[in-house]
């Protein structure tokens, strides 16, 4: 196993992100032999608080997230620190330089560094830039930025947020978190379609009907209004992990298994979507709000009424939408997206629905035999499930759907690392293909700008479905326009 040396700065130590992802992983790290003993971690936020006080926090979060038997040596929290610092004052940058050439020494990180900014994103730019001047990247190691969502909100605004931190970085430093392509399963996607002879051959228009990519949530925007009320679905689940999911569904094979070559093939794909225009976002655009409605066996509010939201919000909290891409191998399959919060399951999944024989030798109960799908099970299971015609009961012609499952219920996959693990050690370790580069942000932007404009300058009439329901009966329409239905595996 590689064990990469670095100091680990974050930026926002005492945030939510932190403590409920970051120092869990860390520590899973740690115990998988992962991190070498030459680590350090460094927290800064505004807070006083000492080293103490933060390793407790440390402590605190990653012995919640631990199963209660297991032992956790100590020793582990001995490589936290923490700064208390003010993002705008440059004497806070000097004291953490100072800090940072102090535990090289002690913790031998070969003046390696990762800077990771878990905090909200109006000071990503400033302190970029304020690390490079106050000469924080300038070592004889190597120094990374890795920057949590949301990039931008916009078009405009990321490409703004861009050249800010590219004024103190390369692009080839900065890793952009989307921690969809952390998941397991997303990863495995690429190996589904690329490592199977029965696959590739059929991923075209030739033998695929559709593609439906949904991830429902059960929660509710919860505390995030304040983030969430100027954000929504589109900008918050679609410009970043639905498209990607979509990208690494309809890339190309590349030639080689590199950052640069997938992501090229990715850049593709973005490129092909077929462009909205303000005329025909409704015709490929579906948006929502949730009402009041029983979530999990409880009563719960609408969206207007959660903390923090206005109470005539337009902002959608659920998005379906049929995209195309107009390319040679996807010319005419539609890829339907689905996202939102409040609704009936949580579950991300993958369907690709084949086409049709094209005649039915087969009967299923007087009714033309079901489709092939292949299920790629994203969350809260994983795996893939192939769905087959294939049991012939009796005498006559009829076939009865088989599955053929390949997959682990959640709580079996205790073992399994997290999002995050895995993307914190791929950084450490200087591996890219797992992040998104600036040309997919830029791409996705674009494409979802258009459909931003044309809900921001059309009000909706929200609330338009129930708590506990999977989404407004326009999402259904949505594909019965193409005589399509979602399936709900
Ligand atoms: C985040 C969004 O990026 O993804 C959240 O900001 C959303 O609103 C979350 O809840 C969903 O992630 P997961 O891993 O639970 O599907």
């Amino acid at each position: 196993v590689d064990k990469p040396k670095s100091i680990l700065v974050i930026f926002g130590a005492t945030g939510d992100l932190a403590n409920r992802k970051l120092f869990p992983s860390i520590y899973r790290l740690y115990k998988n032999g992962k991190l070498s003993e030459d680590f350090a971690v460094v927290g800064v936020a505004r807070r006083p608080l000492t080293n103490e006080d933060f390793r407790s926090n440390v402590e605190h979060s990653v012995t919640s997230s631990r199963p209660e038997n297991e032992q956790i040596n100590a020793d582990f929290f001995s490589h936290f620190y923490y700064q208390p610092f003010d993002v705008t004052d440059l004497a806070s940058y000097q004291k953490l330089k100072s800090l940072l050439h102090s535990l090289d020494e002690k913790h031998h990180t070969g003046e390696n560094r990762i800077f990771y900014l878990a905090m909200a994103p109006n000071f990503f730019g400033t302190i970029a830039e304020n690390l490079k001047n106050e000469g924080l990247t300038d070592t004889n190691g190597w120094s990374r930025l890795v920057i949590e969502k949301p990039f931008g909100h916009d078009y405009p605004s990321a490409k703004k947020l861009n050249e800010q931190i590219r004024q103190a970085f390369n692009e080839d430093q900065i890793y952009r978190i989307d921690h969809y392509l952390g998941k397991e399963m997303v990863q495995n996607i690429e190996v589904i379609r690329f490592a199977n002879a029965m696959f590739e051959p059929l991923w075209n228009n030739q033998y695929i009907a559709n593609i439906q990519i949904t991830s429902s949530e059960t929660l509710g925007v919860g505390e995030r209004g304040r983030y969430y009320d100027k954000s929504g679905a589109l900008r918050d689940m679609v410009q970043n992990h639905m498209l990607q999911m979509l990208a690494l569904l309809a890339m190309e094979p590349p030639i080689k298994l590199t950052p640069d070559e997938i992501r090229s093939e990715k850049v593709k794909v973005l490129r092909a979507l077929r462009d909205m225009t303000a005329e025909n976002v409704d015709h490929y655009f579906v948006r929502g709000q949730y009402g009041h409605g029983i979530s999990n066996g409880e009563k719960v509010d609408g969206y207007r009424d959660e903390t923090a939201i206005e109470s005539d919000s337009n902002t959608e909290t659920f998005v379906a939408g049929k995209l195309m891409i107009d390319n040679f191998r996807w010319a005419g399959v539609p890829f339907y997206i689905r996202t939102g919060k409040r609704m009936e399951i949580k579950a991300t999944e993958i369907v690709i629905q084949f086409k049709d024989l094209p005649m039915n030798l087969y009967f299923n109960k007087g009714k033309d035999i079901q489709p092939n799908l292949l299920v790629i099970h994203i969350h809260p299971d994983e795996g893939v499930t192939l769905h087959l015609n294939a049991e012939k009961r009796g005498v006559g012609t009829t076939s009865t759907p088989v599955k053929l499952n390949y997959y682990s219920h959640n709580e079996d996959k205790i073992n399994t690392p997290e999002a995050y693990e895995v993307l914190l050690y791929d950084c450490m370790l200087g591996d890219s293909t797992n992040f998104t580069h600036w040309d997919e942000v830029a791409l996705s932007w674009k494409f979802v700008d258009v459909i931003s404009q044309a809900w921001q300058n059309k009000k909706a009439n929200f609330p338009n479905y129930e708590s506990g329901s999977m989404g407004p009966k326009e999402s259904n329409q949505l594909l019965d326009k193409d005589g399509f239905h979602w399936w709900s595996i």
